[in-house]
């Protein structure tokens, strides 16, 4: 199906057109084909009267409607198939660190070595943020959640770079591109800190990027903690599954705000608001409280029952695009084993395992065609690791950040973008006159 829009879909799929005939009017109208799209805007052209502003297209949640053109990432969701600029999500996880893909994601292409050390001290010298943070995550109390932290950290950022919002300037955005990339885990290790009553974790640029976070993290002074080599391989990959997936919610919300021209974490700040929720990146903070929820693998049959019967969802499972086995859930599991080698096996895997045999064989999820997502396995890994559940989301956006980063740019370049702007159809009251007493 796909096929032909991503072969050809850079370069021009093959004309064509289709033609409309308006049976209101007899009127008949073509609409040109371009990358196996049409425009909206061509329908406006239809009118049944002068009156008429033309056809809209109506089109809820977005299911079937393409907001942008994109060269960043690739999915074919029949196909389980996930590339970030044109390489295969199997080859780059565990072969290409998460700042070799970032400069992918920005570049369009792999970094020589010496871009790579290069990229890698840049971001390097970023890490750290700004004094009046740690003041600002002071005011949260320690249980609150560490995502609406991360969030209001991120929007505080724009207050201390207002520099940002001169966001028509290229060398500005890049500026601000690789500081929220290198912000990211360290707002992300204040709140796991602030919600143990832990004082920050200064950055260290000697480590590498996912060394650095799970030292922020579970490291500081007299903490004798050492970053096991295989757990950071592991946190590695994950944030390489975890960079970029197209237009998911979080990445619209990015490109929606930014595209009132506001400052780059503002728009980052409404990401990670999107990504918070339990249909998207909150999904695997759902997956662990359902697991704890079921118990045991004996109560998976009553549990499945109660989803078959639509009172439940089965969190980790389903996607608007993946049709098919979601290919990040499939190294996530692998990666899960390579985790428990270290950490000790996380039990919890066993009732995972039994609840998706169980859907893989059960003729609702057939029909829907509901496989494991990313969130699935992932909380698992996250558990065995040390992280608490709140954390998980905000272990998602961390990488995520390099994604919508390089998306809100690839928006501002475009100039066929303009303020985002959806239209509705009117069904309400017509004009009618206020009562009088
Ligand atoms: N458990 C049970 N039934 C489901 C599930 C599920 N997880 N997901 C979808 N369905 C059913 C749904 O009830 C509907 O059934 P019916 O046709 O009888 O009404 C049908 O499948 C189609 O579902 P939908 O809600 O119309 O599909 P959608 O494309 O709007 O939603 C989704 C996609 C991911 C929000 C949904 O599958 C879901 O809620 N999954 C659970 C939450 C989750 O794991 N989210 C993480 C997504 S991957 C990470 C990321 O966000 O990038």
């Amino acid at each position: 199906m796909s096929d032909n829009r991503e072969t050809e879909g850079a370069a021009g799929l093959a004309g064509g057109a289709i033609q409309v005939k308006d049976t209101r009017t007899g009127a008949e109208a073509e609409i040109p084909i371009e990358h196996g799209a049409i425009r909206a805007a061509a329908l406006l052209g239809i009118r049944s009267g002068p009156e008429d502003e033309g056809i809209v297209s109506y089109d809820p949640a977005f299911k079937n409607t393409a907001n942008c053109i994109s060269r960043i990432t690739y999915i074919d969701g029949d196909r389980g198939i996930l590339r970030y600029r044109g390489y295969p999500i199997e080859e780059l996880a565990g072969n290409t660190s998460y700042l070799d893909i970032a400069w992918l994601l920005i570049h369009g292409e792999l970094p020589t070595s010496a871009e790579s050390a290069a990229w890698a001290a840049e971001v390097g010298a970023e890490l750290g943020v700004p004094d009046p943070l740690p003041r600002i995550l002071d005011g949260f109390n320690p249980d609150g959640h560490p995502m609406a932290m991360f969030i209001a950290l991120l929007a505080g950022l724009g207050a201390l770079h207002p520099e940002s919002k001169q966001v028509t300037d290229p060398a500005t955005r890049a500026a601000h591109v690789r500081r929220l990339i290198a912000a990211a885990p360290t707002l992300a290790a204040m709140t796991y800190r602030r919600g143990k009553g832990l004082d920050p974790v200064a950055p260290r640029a000697d480590l590498s990027f996912p060394a650095n976070f799970l030292n922020m993290v579970f490291g500081g002074e007299g903490s004798g903690y050492e970053v096991h080599p295989a757990l950071e391989q592991a946190m590695d990959v994950l944030f390489v599954l975890h960079a970029d997936h197209e237009q998911n919610c979080s990445t619209s919300a990015m490109r929606g705000v930014g595209s009132s021209h506001a400052d780059p974490y503002s728009s980052a700040a409404a990401a990670s608001a999107a990504l918070y929720g339990p249909l998207h990146g909150g999904a695997n903070e759902a997956v662990l409280r359902m697991l704890d929820e079921i118990g045991t693998r004996r109560n998976v049959p009553a549990f499945m029952d109660e989803v078959r019967s639509g009172k439940r969802r089965l969190m980790g499972f389903g996607h608007r695009v993946y049709k098919s086995y979601d290919p990040r859930a499939r190294i996530i599991k692998k990666t899960a084993y390579e985790v428990f080698e270290v950490t000790g096996k996380n039990p919890k895997i066993d009732i995972a395992l039994a609840l998706e045999q169980a859907a893989l064989e059960e003729d609702y999820f057939i029909q829907r065609r509901l496989y494991p997502n990313v969130d699935f396995y992932s909380g698992i890994i996250y558990e065995a690791m040390g992280f608490p559940v709140g954390l998980f989301p905000v272990l998602f956006a961390v990488p995520r950040m390099s994604g919508w980063a390089v998306q809100w740019n690839e928006m501002l370049e475009d100039r066929e973008q303009k303020i985002a702007r959806p239209k509705q159809l009117y069904l309400g009251q017509p004009k009618r006159p206020v009562p009088t007493a």
